[in-house]
């Protein structure tokens, strides 16, 4: 065994499995920007403030963040999550609304590993910020309800629920602690009925779920504005033919959320670990960063889980090859330097065997790579091979262009 091994909780993905990695952000790229959706890069630490303004009661900022001390004496996290580093971007450098961001990035959380469950894991996510209107909610969910399906997957399911917003919450908020105080809940909850209300709806220990069975639900306790909100959002996801079921019990996991909040399962992964994406609605989130009042809406999905979600429906496999022609060489080298240089300018992926070792080690490493071509340099001559043992010779000059009539 190595001496130094990837943290608990943390792995390296290698080729050929990360080429998957590769293709599914690629993927998702052109899916959200064909939606309008630009990148955005931010740190991937922040000031503790940042994560603790918008989760102070949840677990992800209470319980789980890697934060320290810098050595320059600053408090420092390193982000959980996505949502709040581009809020806090967005707040920073105003852009002009409706601003429209995807992101790919790790998240840190201190989380007690298993399948499905890392310290350090990947989102693929978009935020939305600058309009209220239930159209943007029905984008942003459709968007990843399509994504499932450009990939493969036909046993995602979509939940659906709204928490309501700052004029109706309270009253619910109210209304839970009361139902709740008369309760018995579990260690952890008993004493933070007042702080959460709403996370002991998601606790999966038996006394709060006992006393969670008949717990008021935010969806009975919605004002006019939030009620129409969600009626919309539920007409223009049946209009754009995107199933989906109420799930009236369903808290996220931060705080921040208002109005729609949505999350995927994956059927085929059948465990605690099934969320392959959530999201909703945050319109406090910038005004709470020090923002003007700003409303947002947006989802992140974890790469890993929805990989193991493809593992589990068998699809989306990891590319069998990633290159088009292997380059042998016996006569001393230049013939492979040239001409993996000129069939990599011309847009061929070509890679090319090192070492001067002998024909058969090249042949092996030819083989190994996948490539459905090889352009071999003998001193015989140069022949064009293809992966089904057809052969043809070719020279130096012509060699591109055979690739290329071949690849075609
Ligand atoms: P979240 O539900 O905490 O939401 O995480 C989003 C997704 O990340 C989950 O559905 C899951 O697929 C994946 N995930 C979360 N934690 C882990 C973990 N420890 N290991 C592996 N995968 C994990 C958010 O993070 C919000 N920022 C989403 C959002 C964006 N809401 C609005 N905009």
């Amino acid at each position: 065994m190595a001496e130094f091994q990837a943290p608990t909780g943390t792995f390296d993905v290698l080729p050929p499995a990360s080429a998957r990695y590769e293709r599914l952000v690629a993927l998702f790229a052109a899916h959200v920007g064909r939606a309008g959706y630009g990148l955005v890069v931010s740190p991937m630490f922040e000031e503790l403030g940042v994560f603790q303004r918008v989760g102070e009661s949840t677990d992800v900022v209470r319980k789980e963040m890697y934060d320290f001390e810098d050595k320059g004496g600053r408090r420092i996290a390193l982000r959980p999550e996505g949502t709040a580093s581009v809020v806090r971007a967005f707040v920073q450098h105003r852009p002009t609304p409706p601003f429209k961001a995807w992101y790919v990035a790790p998240n840190f959380r201190y989380e007690r590993p298993q399948a499905g469950r890392y310290r350090q894991h990947h989102q693929v996510g978009i935020e939305a910020l600058g309009t209220d209107d239930p159209d943007l909610d029905v984008e942003v969910v459709a968007l990843l309800a399509d994504f499932y399906k450009q990939l493969g997957l036909t046993r995602v399911t979509l939940k659906l629920n709204s928490l309501g917003d700052a004029q109706c919450r309270p009253a619910y908020r109210q209304a839970l602690v009361a139902h709740f105080t008369t309760k018995t809940l579990c260690d952890e909850h008993k004493d933070r009925i007042e702080a959460n209300p709403l996370r002991i709806l998601d606790c999966k220990r038996e006394p709060c779920r006992a006393a969670s069975a008949d717990a008021p639900l935010q969806i009975d306790h919605l004002c006019e504005p939030c009620k129409a909100h969600f009626d919309t959002v539920q007409h223009g996801l049946a209009d754009l033919g995107v199933p989906y079921t109420l799930a009236p019990r369903l808290v996220r996991g931060l705080d921040y959320y208002t109005r729609t909040t949505f999350e995927f399962a994956a059927e085929a992964l059948g465990s605690a670990q099934d969320a392959v994406g959530g999201g909703g609605r945050y319109d406090g989130l910038a005004e709470s960063l020090g923002g003007p009042p700003t409303p947002g809406i947006g989802f992140g999905a974890g790469i890993e889980r929805i990989l193991l979600a493809c593992d589990a429906e068998g699809v989306f496999p990891a590319p069998t090859t990633t290159i088009d022609v292997f380059v042998m060489d016996t006569t001393g080298g230049a013939g492979a330097r040239r001409t993996a240089a000129a069939l990599r300018q011309v847009g061929i992926r070509a890679d090319r065997a090192f070492d001067h070792r002998s024909w058969k080690a090249q042949m092996k490493a030819a083989v190994r790579s996948g490539a459905p071509l090889i352009v071999s340099i003998e001193p015989e001559g140069w022949t064009l091979r293809a992966a089904d043992g057809d052969r043809e010779p070719t020279t130096p000059e012509t060699v591109v262009d055979h690739v290329r009539k071949r690849l075609q």
